[in-house]
């Protein structure tokens, strides 16, 4: 029986779990860390943590009898290392904000459309290259002393193998990449003043990019997103779109040509499947909403309750709609500013009136996201679900007949640690390729159909939704 390990370097914790070659789970391990935020809007992780708990959960695991080690990751995070390979700073993380104003620079130097022509994304304050930027200016002594930039997991590589290594997949989320062509673009690199000595090799997600002290191959793997969708098998784009429930929302295509949203209101990445890209709209709080309101009413009653209380309450709540922005937004509104908004409220509104509120807030904003999809190459017929949010069914029947569209459940949701196992086969050759991999291992369950008395009544509901965003933007606008 073969035994693959995939290891996600997350922002909370580092997840681990072994699968066999059908893709049943034979064990888990997870270490929990935590992040700093030395002021508001900052983030950062020292990438020392992230080894010790990789350490800890690959012994737990026994992976020095494993056939192949696959590695995923919270994306877009800078680990700045010195001519000894030990990092100059802590990292700063994909959630951090500081950099807002070298997202204008960028944008400035390069020139929006060509920059989304070669890095398929607009400039945000959580990618790679915005954050160089901001040590260069802030911080120059440990700027000047940079020789290696890497992604969050692969330090971790580097670290258990010796090599300075990514994937494309996770490059596609640093602004350095010609994501197009799957290489390191020098323009953009010269332009942003990046040495381009200091970038790890990109290989395709599948490759074999070393082996760990025991001799166990280790794939190059993917980023947190692309690892997710492939381990629900989303993967072709006449195939289904993945629908993420966590924290942040997400739904995610496979694309057969790079796809550069000429508005860059969608990301484009390369997948983690050779000549396979994907587009993404990416909600910043999804699931984090009903926890938010959940924790706001004291943290009682439990999830389950709440879930029955809300589905005593007919779609549209009696007028009652929630704005889900509490973290601002990324898309459809790239505003990090945005703010959530309860509106329509009465005397009849309980508690259960606000959670129905919150679950239909959310999917119609996945419904905003996945509307760009369709409107920038083709639109999915069906879609694949995952998250800690898709597990209840009124959440993913309210979804359901929000988007018009099935919803397959898989039989194993262990997020982007389940797809970086498949690429660990691939690396150790239990698995000819990453399709091989999904055949084998990814099987669908449940599959929620879109009730149509529902899905006509969602529809009608729509346009007061999609009116929340202009509304309050002006409010703030008038609140100065
Ligand atoms: C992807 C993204 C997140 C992070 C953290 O663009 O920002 O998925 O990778 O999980």
């Amino acid at each position: 029986m073969a035994r693959l390990i995939g290891l996600d370097v997350g922002t909370s914790s580092l997840k681990g779990l072994a699968i066999d070659e059908s893709g049943a789970l034979l064990g888990e391990a997870e270490r929990v860390y935590a992040f700093a935020t030395p002021r508001p809007g900052w983030a950062e992780q020292d990438p020392e943590l992230w080894w010790q708990a990789a350490q800890a959960v690959l012994e737990q695991l026994d992976a020095q009898r494993a056939d192949g080690i696959g590695l995923t990751g919270q994306m877009h995070g800078l680990v700045a290392l010195g001519a000894d390979d030990r990092p100059l700073r802590p990292a700063i993380l994909w959630n951090d904000g500081r950099a807002q104003r070298e997202c204008e620079l960028i944008e400035e130097r390069v020139g929006v459309a060509r920059l989304l022509e070669l890095s398929g994304n607009r400039a945000l304050a959580g990618f790679t290259a915005p954050k160089l930027l901001w040590l260069a200016e802030h911080e120059p002594e440990i700027h000047a002393r940079i020789r290696r930039v890497m992604l969050p997991k692969d330090y971790v590589r580097l670290r258990l193998c010796g090599e300075h290594v990514t994937d494309v997949s996770d490059a596609s989320g640093t602004l350095l990449f010609d994501v197009a062509a799957r290489r390191w673009s020098s323009e953009l690199a010269q332009a942003l003043e990046v040495d381009e000595a200091w970038l790890p090799v990109a290989l395709e997600s599948g490759a074999h990019s070393g082996d760990s002290p025991t001799g166990v191959p280790v794939a190059a793997g993917a980023g947190d997103q692309a690892a997710g969708a492939l381990g629900v098998g989303v993967i072709d784009e006449r195939g289904p779109a993945s629908v993420v429930l966590g924290t942040s929302g997400v739904v995610f295509a496979a694309r057969e040509r790079y796809p550069a949203a000429p508005d860059g209101l969608l990301h484009a990445f390369c997948h983690a499947v050779p000549s396979v890209w994907h587009v993404m709209g990416v909600m910043l709080s999804a699931a984090g909403s009903l926890r938010w309101l959940h924790d706001a009413l004291g943290g009682e009653p439990d999830f389950a309750t709440l879930l029955l209380e809300a589905q005593r309450w007919p779609p549209g709540v009696e007028g009652l709609l929630f704005a889900p922005y509490l973290a601002g937004e990324r898309t459809p509104y790239p505003d990090p500013d945005a703010r959530g908004a309860f509106t329509g409220l009465s005397l009849r509104h309980d508690r259960g009136a606000l959670v129905r509120a919150v679950l239909e807030g959310v999917a119609f904003g996945l419904r905003d996201c996945f509307d760009l999809v369709g409107a920038h190459g083709r639109a999915p017929t069906h879609a694949r679900v995952s998250g800690g949010g898709s597990r209840g069914d009124l959440w993913l029947s309210i979804l359901a007949a929000v988007l018009d569209l099935p919803l397959e459940r898989t039989a194993v949701d262990a997020g982007a640690a389940y797809g970086a196992a498949l690429l660990g086969g691939v690396a150790g050759g239990v698995f000819a390729d990453t399709r091989e991999a999904v055949a084998a291992c990814v099987r669908t369950t449940t599959t929620v159909e879109p009730d149509p008395a529902q899905t006509r009544a969602y529809a009608q509901l729509r346009p007061s939704f999609v009116a929340l965003y202009p509304a309050l933007a002006r409010l703030r606008e008038q609140a100065g």
